[in-house]
């Protein structure tokens, strides 16, 4: 008997995580599946508890569930840290004696990405975090682990930088880090400079440009957009602006390689299987 895992989100049709999995499990040897499942918009709880009591070991959470997917678990097991700090679980893990926890493994594979991938130092370099919804919040944990030299989060809505501002001031207390952090409206951004820009906005799905001034890519800067699948416009003014420019296509494996871990406790090797979901994209 092979064990069982899957993606859950609405929609579903396009993740490419059942091709990652697959190709993870071929490479570690592991005997498990891992399909794609829709659930109904409001039947997410009802499709957890019959994909548990089917046997499925664990799940991925994806786009819109990812809130109600903490919930569950803070009634049925336990929420680890860095799911409760992002406020949202991408990673289900269903245990015979705790019950469902929920984990949050987007922060790290974006941070891993971006160390071990790109090789881009982030200790001591000045952050910049374009957004201020879930993504953004989900990366907070990692990045302040990271030990930047500070973090400076800018949204459309100031009041939503501000408050992923005072969760980051949370973290950064809790972790007894001393990086720090500042909400910014766009506009405010102009005469600073940033070594890592990261766009956790949603403005590259209808190919919008962000307010950003050009000045704002400091020498070596490396801009990070969490989409993958098509250039951005954010892609597009770094790059003619020096950036090193990356997408999320490593985040999404990475973070996927987490996930396999906290399951299977055996990490894969990233690189081969990014290589092949990126030709895929092409
Ligand atoms: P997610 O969970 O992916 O972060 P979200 O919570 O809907 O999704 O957040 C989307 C983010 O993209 C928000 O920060 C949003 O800005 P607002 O808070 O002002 O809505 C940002 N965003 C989306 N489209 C944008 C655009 N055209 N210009 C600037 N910011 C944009």
């Amino acid at each position: 008997m092979v064990d069982k895992y899957a993606v859950i989100g609405n929609p579903i049709v396009h993740s490419k995580s059942p091709l990652i999995h697959a190709a993870f499990a071929q490479q570690t040897g592991q005997a498990m599946s891992y399909e794609a499942i829709l659930s109904p918009l409001d039947g997410f709880e009802a499709a957890v508890e019959a994909l548990m009591a089917s046997g499925y070991k664990g799940l991925n959470v994806t786009v819109p569930f990812k809130f109600e997917a903490l919930k569950f678990a803070s009634t049925r097991g336990k929420v680890n840290s860095c799911a409760e700090r992002a406020g949202a679980s991408n990673t289900l893990i269903f245990d015979a004696n705790i019950g469902v926890i929920a984990d949050n493994t987007d922060g790290v594979g974006l941070v891993n990405d971006i160390t071990h991938n790109i090789k881009f130092e982030i200790r001591h370099k000045r952050v910049l975090v374009l957004g201020g919804g879930g993504a953004a919040f989900g990366i907070l944990q990692p990045l302040v682990e990271a030990a930047p030299g500070s973090i400076v989060i800018a949204n459309r809505t100031f009041a939503k930088a501000d408050e992923a501002a005072n969760r980051l001031a949370e973290i950064v207390k809790a972790s007894n880090s001393r990086v720090s952090g500042l909400p910014k409206r766009f506009e405010e951004l102009d005469g600073l400079q940033f070594d890592l820009i990261i766009n956790s906005t949603s403005a590259g799905l209808t190919d919008s440009t962000l307010p950003i001034s050009d000045s704002i890519f400091a020498e070596g800067c490396l801009a990070y957009d969490m989409m993958y699948g098509r250039e951005t416009p954010f892609m597009a003014q770094a790059r003619r602006n020096g950036a090193q420019v990356a997408d999320g296509l490593g985040m999404l494996v990475e973070q996927a390689a987490e996930a396999f871990y906290l399951w299977r406790g055996v990490r894969p090797d990233t690189k081969p299987v990014m290589d092949k979901i990126r030709a895929l994209a092409i």
